[in-house]
C-alpha cells in the first residue's frame, strides 16, 4: 500500500515531493518496526532447540533473557520465523556455565535454516562432531577461531556444501587435513591456520574453485605444495609458512594471476624459484623467506610483478645477481633479501630512480662494489656484511648500517678478508685507502699470531737493548775520552746520566699536544698513516686542526728507552738548524706512549730521495739525475758539520 501512495504522487512539484518523502519515511518508520515485531520464532522446535543451546552453553539471562522473544536475543537473528545467525562470541557464562565448558551445541542441529555460527573467542573445549556436516545443510559461514578445540576436523564436513567461509583457527585441532574439504565447491575463505594439522595438503583443494583465501599456516604439514593450487584462479591471499613444507615452489603457482599476497616462509623449501612466477600479475606481498630455495633469481621474475610492495628473500642459498628489474619496481616499500649469497654490484642508476622512504635489507650477502647511490632517501637501508669499498659515503646518516664491510670507516672487515675477496673475483680493490688494521683485532685466531710477533719482537729488541748496552759499556770503559757513542740517535755529549727532570724542561721545544689530539690527527694511527718504522719509534703522518701535514714519531716506552724521546727533546730544546727537520710539538702526557712532531717533508727521507722509485717497465728503479744528488749530499754534509763542529757539545750521529 505504501507503495501506491508514492508512486502516484510522484509527479507532483519538487515541495510536494519533499512532503511526500517525508510521508513515505515515516510510513517505512512505521512498517519496518511492524516487521521487528513480526520476527518471532513460529516454530517451536527452533525455540526449544535456542533453550536448550542456552542451558548446554551456560549462556546468561541479561543476553538471552529466557522470557524474551529468542530473535531478539544477544547475537541472535531469524527470518520468516526461523533462525538464521547466531554469534555467541563475546558472550559471558554464567557461573554454573563456566564450571564445566563444553562444546556442547547439539541443539543447533534442529535449527535447519542456520546459515552462520559465530563462537570465535568462546571458549568451546571439545571437538568438532560428526553430525556438523550432516545436519547443518544451510551453513555459510562457520567461525570457530581460537575456541579451544580439539581433535580432527571431521571430513563429514565436506558435506556442508553451502559452506563459504570455514574459519578454525588459533586451536588445538590435530590430524590431517580431511581431502572432503575439497568437495566444498563454494568455499570462498579456508582458514586452518595455527593449529597442529600434520601430513599432506590435499591435492583435492584444487578443485576449490571459487577459494580466494587459504590459510594454512603455523601447522605440522609435510610433503610438497600440491601443484593443483595453481588451478585456484581466484585466490588473493595464500598462506603456507610455518610448516615443513618441501620440494620446490611448483611453477603451477605462477597461474595465479589474482594473488595479492603470498606466504611460503618457514618452511624447507627447497630447489630454484620458478619464472614461472612472473605471472603473479597482481602481487603485492611476497614472503618466502627461511626456506633453502637455492640458485639465482631468474632475471625475468620480477619484470612483470609492478604492483609489488614487499619483497621477503631472507636466510635462503640465493646467489647470483639481484635481478636489476628488481630495482625499477615503483610501489616497492620493503625489501629483505638478507642472509644469502647474492652478489655482484648494485646498480646505481635504477636504485636512484626508485622510491623514496623504502626498507631495504641487504645485509649478510656478498654484494661488493663502490656505493654510488643516495642512502638518504631510504627511511632504512641496512648493507652490513657485504663487501662495498670505497669513502665513507656522506650521508651514512640515520637508519644506515654499513658495519662489516671494505669501507673506509670504522667497524669494517679485516684487510685481509677484503683483499681475498677481490682478488678472488679478479676485481679492483682500492687498497691504498683500506680499513684499518683494527678490525684485525676481532679475530681471535688472528690475535694469538699478532701476540705471539708482538712478544717475538719485544723479545729480540730487549735482546738487542741488552748487548748494545753492554757493548757501550765496554766501550766507554775502552775510550773514555772520546766523545760521542754508538747510540741510535742523536745523543749530548758524555751521555749524562742525570736525565732533565720532565716538562719544565721540555716546555720551550714546540707546542704541547693532548693525547686525544694526536689520535685525531693520525685518524688514531690507522695503517694508511703508517710511514715506516724508525730506529727510535714508529713514524705516522698526521694532519694538525688547520690540516697542516706533520710527522709524528710514536715512541713506545715498551719497546725504545725513555732517553731516546727525551735526548732528543733536550736536543732540539737547545738547537735548531735549517739542516735538522724541525720538531713542532710533543706529547707526553700518555704513560707509555710519547710523541714528538715534526714537520713533515714532503719528499720523503734520503733513501727515498736517492731513487725516485719509478718503475719501468722493466721492473728497474730510475737513479736520481746527478745534479739532484750532488744538492743532496751537499744539504747532507751542512747538517754534518753544524753536529759536529757548530753544536755545542758536538754530536754523531748514526745513520
Ligand atoms: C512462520 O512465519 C513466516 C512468516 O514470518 C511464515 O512464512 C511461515 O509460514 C510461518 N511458519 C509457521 C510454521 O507458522
Ligand atoms: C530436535 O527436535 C526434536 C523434536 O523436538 C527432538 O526430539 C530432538 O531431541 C531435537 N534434537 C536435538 C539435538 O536437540
Ligand atoms: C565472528 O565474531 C567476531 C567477534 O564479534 C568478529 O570479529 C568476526 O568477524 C566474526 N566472524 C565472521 C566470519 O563474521
Ligand atoms: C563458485 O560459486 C558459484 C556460486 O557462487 C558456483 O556457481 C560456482 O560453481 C562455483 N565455482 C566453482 C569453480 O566451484
Ligand atoms: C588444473 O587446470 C588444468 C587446466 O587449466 C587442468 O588440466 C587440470 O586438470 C586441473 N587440475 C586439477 C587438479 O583440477
Ligand atoms: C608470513 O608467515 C610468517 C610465518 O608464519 C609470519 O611470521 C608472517 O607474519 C607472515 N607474514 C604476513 C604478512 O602474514
Ligand atoms: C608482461 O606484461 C606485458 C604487458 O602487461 C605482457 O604483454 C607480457 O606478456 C607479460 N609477460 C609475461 C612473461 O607475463
Ligand atoms: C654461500 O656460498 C658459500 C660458498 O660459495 C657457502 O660456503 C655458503 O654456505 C653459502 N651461504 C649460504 C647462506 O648459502
Ligand atoms: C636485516 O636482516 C638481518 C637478518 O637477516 C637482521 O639481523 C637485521 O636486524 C636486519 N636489519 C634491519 C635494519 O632490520
Ligand atoms: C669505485 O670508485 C673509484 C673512485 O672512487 C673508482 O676508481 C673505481 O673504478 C670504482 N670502482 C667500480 C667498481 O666502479
Ligand atoms: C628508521 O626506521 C624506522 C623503521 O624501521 C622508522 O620508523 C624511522 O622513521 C626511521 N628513521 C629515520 C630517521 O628515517
Amino acid at each position: 500500500m505504501t507503495m501506491n501512495i508514492c508512486s502516484t504522487e510522484s509527479h507532483k512539484t519538487m515541495e510536494g515531493q519533499l512532503g511526500v518523502f517525508m510521508i513515505a519515511l515515516v510510513l517505512l518508520l512505521i512498517f519496518q518496526s511492524g516487521l521487528a515485531q513480526e520476527v518471532s520464532l513460529n516454530s517451536s522446535i527452533e525455540r526449544s532447540a535456542l533453550l536448550v543451546l542456552r542451558s548446554s552453553l551456560g549462556l546468561r539471562g541479561k543476553d538471552w533473557p529466557i522470557k524474551g522473544e529468542p530473535c531478539k536475543w544477544v547475537g541472535v537473528e531469524c527470518q520468516n520465523g526461523r533462525v538464521i545467525r547466531i554469534t555467541v562470541s563475546g558472550l559471558r557464562r554464567t557461573h554454573e556455565g563456566k564450571g564445566k565448558p563444553m562444546f556442547a551445541v547439539d541443539s543447533l542441529a534442529n535449527l535447519t535454516s542456520l546459515i552462520y555460527f559465530n563462537a570465535s573467542g568462546f571458549y568451546l573445549p571439545g571437538s568438532i562432531p560428526d553430525w556438523f556436516g550432516q545436519r547443518l545443510n544451510a551453513l555459510q559461514v562457520l567461525d570457530l577461531r581460537s575456541a579451544s578445540i580439539i581433535g580432527p576436523i571431521p571430513s563429514s564436513l565436506g558435506g556442508l556444501s553451502r559452506l563459504t567461509e570455514l574459519y578454525l583457527s588459533h586451536n588445538d585441532l590435530t590430524g590431517s587435513i580431511p581431502s572432503s574439504l575439497g568437495q566444498v565447491e563454494e568455499l570462498s575463505v579456508l582458514d586452518l591456520s595455527q593449529n597442529s594439522f600434520t601430513g599432506l595438503i590435499p591435492s583435492d583443494f584444487s578443485s576449490l574453485g571459487n577459494l580466494t583465501r587459504l590459510d594454512l599456516s603455523s601447522n605440522f604439514l609435510s610433503g610438497p605444495i600440491p601443484p593443483g593450487l595453481g588451478n585456484l584462479s581466484r585466490l588473493q591471499f595464500l598462506s603456507l609458512s610455518d610448516n615443513s613444507l618441501a620440494d620446490s615452489v611448483p611453477v603451477q603457482l605462477g597461474d595465479l594471476s589474482r594473488l595479492l599476497e603470498l606466504n611460503l616462509s618457514k618452511n624447507s623449501l627447497s630447489g630454484l624459484l620458478p619464472l614461472e612466477l612472473r605471472g603473479l600479475r597482481s602481487l603485492r606481498r611476497m614472503y618466502i623467506g627461511d626456506n633453502s630455495i637455492e640458485g639465482s633469481l631468474p632475471e625475468g621474475l620480477f619484470s612483470n610483478l609492478s604492483q609489488l610492495q614487499v619483497v621477503v628473500l631472507r636466510r635462503n642459498k640465493l646467489d647470483g645477481a639481484l635481478p636489476v628489474a628488481l630495482w625499477s619496481i615503483l610501489s616497492l616499500q620493503f625489501l629483505d633479501v638478507s642472509s644469502n649469497n647474492f652478489t655482484g654490484a648494485l646498480p646505481s642508476l635504477s636504485l636512484d630512480s626508485s622510491v623514496t622512504g623504502a626498507l631495504f635489507n641487504l645485509s649478510n650477502n656478498m654484494l661488493y662494489g663502490n656505493l654510488t647511490f643516495s642512502l638518504s632517501k631510504f627511511s632504512s637501508i641496512d648493507l652490513s656484511g657485504n663487501y662495498f669499498q670505497g669513502k665513507k659515503p656522506e650521508d651514512s646518516q640515520g637508519n644506515v648500517t654499513l658495519t662489516k664491510n671494505c669501507l673506509q670507516m670504522e667497524n669494517q672487515r679485516s684487510l685481509q678478508d677484503c683483499r681475498l675477496f677481490y682478488v678472488e673475483r679478479d676485481l679492483p680493490f682500492e687498497d691504498s685507502m683500506a680499513p684499518g688494521l683494527k678490525s684485525d683485532w676481532k679475530s681471535n685466531k688472528r690475535l694469538i699470531f699478532i701476540l705471539v710477533g708482538v712478544f717475538g719482537g719485544l723479545f729480540f729488541i730487549v735482546l738487542l737493548i741488552v748487548v748494545l748496552l753492554v757493548l757501550r759499556k765496554i766501550r766507554d770503559k775502552g775510550i773514555a775520552n772520546q766523545r760521542g757513542s754508538a747510540n741510535v740517535r742523536p745523543v749530548p755529549e758524555g751521555d749524562s746520566p742525570s736525565l732533565p727532570k720532565g716538562p719544565i724542561f721540555v716546555s720551550g721545544v714546540g707546542e704541547s699536544f693532548s693525547y686525544e689530539q694526536m689520535l685525531h690527527f693520525t685518524s688514531d694511527f690507522s695503517e694508511s698513516n703508517f710511514i715506516k718504522h724508525g730506529h727510535s719509534g714508529d713514524l705516522f703522518k698526521g694532519f694538525l686542526e688547520g690540516g697542516m701535514p706533520v710527522v709524528i714519531k710514536k715512541v713506545d716506552l715498551r719497546f725504545f728507552k725513555k732517553e731516546s724521546y727525551m735526548m732528543e727533546l733536550e736536543f732540539f730544546a737547545k738547537v735548531s738548524h735549517v739542516r735538522l727537520v724541525p720538531l713542532l710539538g710533543h706529547c707526553l702526557e700518555h704513560e707509555s706512549k710519547k710523541f714528538l712532531v715534526y714537520k713533515y717533508l714532503p719528499n720523503g727521507d734520503l733513501e727515498n730521495s736517492l731513487h725516485r722509485y719509478i718503475s719501468l717497465e722493466d721492473g728497474r728503479l730510475q737513479s736520481q739525475d746527478w745534479i739532484t744528488r750532488l744538492k743532496i749530499a751537499i744539504g747532507a754534509a751542512e747538517a754534518l758539520a753544524f753536529l759536529h763542529h757548530e753544536c755545542t757539545p758536538p754530536l754523531v750521529h748514526r745513520y
